[in-house]
């Protein structure tokens, strides 16, 4: 069911990932899979062109929020209303939105490493941001709820949740986010959950939409990520406050970044049609994550891989081998990965991996890292 991509096809389908490495090198970086999208959503979006599809989207989500409220029904007993979704062009124009136009003024707690944007959401909107580690070392890496407080205490009026969490592969569990929403209760803050990484939770971990805990929160999520069609521009705003949404429905056509026709067709098909196709996906990424376990025993033994509960992008710990930066020296090597530094500035030592690939390349690209580090470590 899924169908893997040749080179020659990758490049062609994935302008991006494929097209920001030299021939031969294998690309692991950017959250692209080397997979074809699922055959429902190939063949609505084939439909959609064939009829001549290709002007503005209507008013209204087209169907966007009813198809999401039967996925999160049907994956996590999550039963949203369907006229809950906002339609905006990608989930981080959503999160501009979320901020700009609910969210009070205020620093941002943002725990890191973090997704790049991130930072620039919080910038481009002229907020400080006030980064919150977690500690890559402990166990389950979780959010230091002291330390979230203090933010909170000093100003902070908005806190950007990852879940699950990119670049860390963390689903936060019930519990954990409980005792974060009594937080913004306390503290009278907003919480923005990017939760666009949720359908790729892996066995063994449980997701827990957000709003479950705390009802003023504000979801952004997208098919784009989990079916790999990031390129036709769709994504929600998931708002349950009706004063928040009218606010959020109510942007300017310069400020809301429209989405795409195509979005909302890609979309409304994703979480409709393809549960069968996600449920292969999933095994395909518990497969590749104990291929990648094995590979890293074998060859990097020192490496660290953070438990992977979610995403398809593996955080390594290569600190040990006492390189600065390995994703430096595994570009030399013929691969290309996230280097740790992007998600955290200043961050030596950790890489990035995108494990959304062939069980062959996957080996090939842990053999090159090895023999980066091999040849680089001093
Ligand atoms: C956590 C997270 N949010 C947002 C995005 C990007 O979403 P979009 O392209 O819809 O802005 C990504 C892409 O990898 C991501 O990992």
């Amino acid at each position: 069911m899924i169908r893997d991509l040749t080179d020659d096809q990758a490049r062609a389908a994935l302008p991006l990932k494929w097209g920001a490495v030299a021939p031969g090198v294998i690309p692991a970086w950017v959250a692209e899979m080397d997979y074809r999208p699922a055959e429902p959503i190939e063949e609505a979006l084939v439909a959609a062109v064939r009829r001549g599809t290709a002007g503005y989207p209507a008013f209204g989500d087209a169907g966007l929020g009813a198809a999401f409220s039967g996925f999160a029904e049907r994956h996590w007993g999550w039963p949203v209303p369907a006229d809950a979704t906002v339609p905006t062009g990608s989930v981080m124009a959503g999160i501009r939105l979320a901020l700009e136009l609910v969210c009070p003024p205020g620093p941002v707690v943002v725990p890191t490493p973090c997704y790049p944007p991130f930072r620039d959401a919080v910038a481009i909107t002229g907020r400080e941001l006030v980064p919150v580690p977690l500690d890559p070392d402990a166990e389950t890496a979780t959010m230091d709820l002291a330390e979230v407080e203090q933010a909170f205490a000093a100003g902070a009026r908005t806190f950007l949740l990852c879940s699950p969490h990119n670049p860390l592969g963390r689903c936060w569990t019930r519990e954990e986010l409980t005792a974060l929403a009594d937080l913004a209760r306390r503290y009278d803050v907003r919480v923005v959950s990017d939760e666009i990484h949720a359908p790729l939770t892996l066995p063994g971990a449980t997701f827990t939409p957000y709003l479950t805990v705390d009802e003023r929160a504000v979801v952004v999520t997208s098919a784009s990520k989990s079916f790999n069609i990031p390129g036709v521009h769709g994504a929600q705003l998931v708002v349950l406050d009706p004063e928040d949404r009218a606010r959020l429905l109510a942007a300017p056509i310069p400020a809301q970044n429209a989405w795409s026709v195509f979005g909302m067709i890609a979309g409304v098909a994703a979480w409709t049609d393809c549960d069968d196709w996600l449920a292969a996906l999933v095994d395909r990424f518990d497969d590749q994550r104990s291929r990648l376990t094995d590979l890293l025993a074998t060859h990097l033994p020192d490496a660290r891989m953070r438990p992977l509960e979610a995403t398809y992008l593996a955080w390594l710990d290569l600190r040990t081998y006492g390189i600065a930066d390995p994703a430096g020296v595994a570009l030399e090597h013929g691969v290309r990965l996230g280097p740790g530094s992007d998600y955290q500035p200043g961050l030596e030592g950790h890489v990035r991996v995108n494990l959304a690939t062939s069980p062959e390349r996957l080996e090939s690209i842990v053999h090159r890292l090895a023999t980066a580090v091999a040849t680089s470590a001093p």
